[in-house]
């Protein structure tokens, strides 16, 4: 144990890799279950070149003469080296894999080239949707509310929103989760984007303002009419199925009493009979004898 981290304390001093404090790294934004790629902003290709590449000032892998040496284990299946090194892929990403990482590039035993990057993971944005509520309509133009709506609430949610007319391209809008769009009737073609995202990912959600606000003018208080009409229909129909359900069961309940009734004044007359049958005029003479 204590020679294992003897060499990998000498491979790192040899390489000369420990990170300086206060070193600025490059952005670097992942998604959990995602790839992630690590590529040298510079180009160092070439015959001869070694590269070390460490994940917080611990080895991770070691590149030369077209070979990749993994030696972390936590990374031991997920690492994918291409062009020549200078180039890592790291797959299935979870939380732990967040941190700084930094590579470095040498030739005949000498650094001439590192950098380092910093790794932070999010969650993916879900899929957003759209709820929109008609605040005023008139025949001069619709008012809408617009919420963007996400079913969970990962952290470093942001949202924007765009429009456009037609084919045009999409201009910015507003930012925030919730914004109100006022329109004049000609120009209801106009088209609302929401996009919801984090620094790793985002997802959209858009909607024509003539489908919200002619959904509006076709349904106003006539759909709510019907509305009213069906909900009474329905607590018409509750109150007579159970006054005709206890009627049911109240006759029922009177005629199993009655029966009841008929079989309590047959029994006794049963009793008799059996009485009769059990002592027998005579049988008592019988065992006197
Ligand atoms: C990544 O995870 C999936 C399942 O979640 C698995 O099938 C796949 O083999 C993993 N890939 C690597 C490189 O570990
Ligand atoms: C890495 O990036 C994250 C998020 O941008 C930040 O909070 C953190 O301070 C950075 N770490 C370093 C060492 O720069
Ligand atoms: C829409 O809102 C604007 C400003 O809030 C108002 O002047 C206009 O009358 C409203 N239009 C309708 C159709 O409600
Ligand atoms: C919206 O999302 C789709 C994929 O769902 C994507 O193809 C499209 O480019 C996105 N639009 C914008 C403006 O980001």
């Amino acid at each position: 144990m204590i020679g294992h981290i003897v060499g990998i304390l000498s491979i790192l001093l040899a390489a000369n890799l420990l990170i300086s404090e206060g070193q600025v790294h490059l952005p670097v934004y992942g998604i959990i279950n995602q790839e992630v790629v690590l590529r040298l902003p510079v180009d160092q290709t070439g015959s001869g070149l070694e590269m070390y590449w460490t994940f917080q000032s611990i080895i991770l892998a070691h590149f030369s003469n077209n070979q990749m040496k993994i030696i972390n284990e936590k990374f031991m299946t997920r690492l994918e080296p291409s062009d020549s090194g200078t180039t890592l892929r790291i797959h299935n990403l979870t939380m732990e894999d967040a941190g700084i990482y930094a590579v470095s590039v040498h030739t005949a035993g000498r650094k001439i080239y590192q950098t380092s990057y910093n790794l932070t993971v999010y969650e993916p944005v879900p899929s957003p949707y759209l709820r929109t509520e008609v605040m005023g309509y008139r025949t001069d133009g619709c008012n809408v509310t617009l919420q963007c709506s996400v079913p969970s609430h990962p952290s470093h949610l942001s949202y924007t929103w765009k429009y456009r007319h037609q084919d045009q391209e999409y201009q910015l809008y507003d930012s925030g989760s919730t914004t109100q769009i006022s329109l004049a009737p000609d120009h209801q073609d106009m088209e609302i984007l929401c996009i919801v995202h984090n620094p790793a990912d985002h997802k959209n959600v858009s909607s024509t303002l003539q489908e919200i606000c002619s959904d509006h003018a076709n349904s106003p208080d006539i759909e709510k009419g019907i509305k009213r009409r069906y909900y009474l229909l329905i607590v018409l129909y509750v109150v007579v199925f159970t006054v005709i359900a206890s009627a049911g069961w109240y006759f029922m309940k009177r005629n199993k009493r009655r029966k009841a009734e008929e079989n309590r004044k047959e029994e006794p007359q049963e009793e008799v009979a059996y009485t009769k049958i059990k002592h027998p005029p005579g049988k008592n003479n019988d065992n006197k004898v």
